[in-house]
């Protein structure tokens, strides 16, 4: 097979892994930094341009898209899209998953637990938005926030009250969530390849972080997950129409809830798991780029 890996580093780990497991099983495989390709657009001919070549004979592609490069990563999977090859994921489920409103809009409506949420606007009632989340402490989030970026504990009525006003100067979608204090600053990363959990950790906040991204200092572990957990991830990535997922969840006395699903999950959780990861994303592309592509049929 003739696979494109879209990636804007050659050096990332994830997108190394994915390499080396490509070449493992035979395949012919290439990164391309979607960032530097062009596309042109005419009657029934749609076409991607790389360094000076026009894309073609390509397969199936992986796209690795960066959040700062959601909407032209999208466009450039779309493209590839147009012309029938394959995707692992598809590219509105890429755009649809980095909008937190949509995103909980979506888990909502699919019946996992979620942490009461609420979005709003400068128009709307600040003190009655507080009110419907149980008061502070709160977690104000930026709706295209990643990596714990974005993502606020406000501790107090004021606090939670002046980030609110903030953001909204900024003109930025926010959204106001239950804070979970039982989870304590650790949460589980489930990855999903193919509908199903392949590896799976708990990550702890570094210190007197809340936050339990790996990229904010978090550090993880192996964890075994509960069969409502991973029903729940696996029900939440299939919500938000993905195949390769990293779904996050805090763990509650009363079950998972889920915070969010990850399109282009890292694989540092293969270091902690000792799973590989990579090579299930291959079989994965392997055996889909053979069936084809599955309608998208969320309709959100
Ligand atoms: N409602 C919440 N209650 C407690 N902790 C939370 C809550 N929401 C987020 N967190 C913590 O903050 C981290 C980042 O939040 P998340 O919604 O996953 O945003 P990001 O896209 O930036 O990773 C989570 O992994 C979790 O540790
Ligand atoms: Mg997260």
């Amino acid at each position: 097979m003739n696979v494109a890996i879209l990636s804007m580093g050659r050096k990332n780990y994830s997108t190394m892994r994915l390499v080396e497991e490509a070449n493992m099983r035979g395949h012919n495989v290439r990164v391309i930094n979607y960032a530097k390709c062009f596309v042109t657009l005419e009657q029934n001919n749609p076409i991607v341009h790389y360094r000076g070549e026009v894309l073609t004979d390509i397969d199936a592609i992986i796209p690795r898209i960066s959040a700062r490069l959601t909407n032209y990563g999208a466009a450039i999977v779309r493209q590839f899209e147009m012309q029938n090859v394959f995707t692992t994921t598809s590219s509105i489920a890429i755009v649809r998953s980095r909008d937190k409103l949509r995103s909980m809009q979506l888990l909502s409506k699919s019946g996992v637990g979620i942490p009461m949420t609420v979005f709003a606007r400068e128009t709307a009632d600040y003190e009655g938005v507080l009110e419907q989340v149980g008061g502070a402490p709160v977690i104000i989030k930026v709706a295209k926030g990643t990596h714990g970026k974005g993502v606020v504990l406000a501790e107090t009525r004021k606090a939670a009250l002046a980030v609110m006003q903030a953001f909204n100067v900024e003109n930025v979608n926010f959204l106001v969530q239950e804070y979970v204090a039982e989870s304590n600053g650790s949460d589980i990363r489930a990855f999903i390849v193919n509908g199903k959990v392949v590896a799976s950790m708990l990550r702890r906040a570094k210190d007197e972080d809340f936050r339990s991204n790996l990229h904010q200092g978090g550090v993880g572990e192996v964890v075994k997950l509960t069969d409502v957990e991973r029903r729940t991830a696996q029900k939440a990535a299939k919500a938000m129409g993905l195949s390769i997922a990293g779904v996050d969840m805090l763990r509650t006395a009363s079950g998972p809830q889920v915070l969010e699903v990850n399109c282009s999950p890292g694989f540092g959780i293969e270091k902690i798991t000792g799973r590989n990861v990579a090579a299930s994303i291959i079989e994965y592309t392997e055996h889909s780029a053979k069936t084809g592509r599955r309608k998208d049929k969320i309709g959100a």
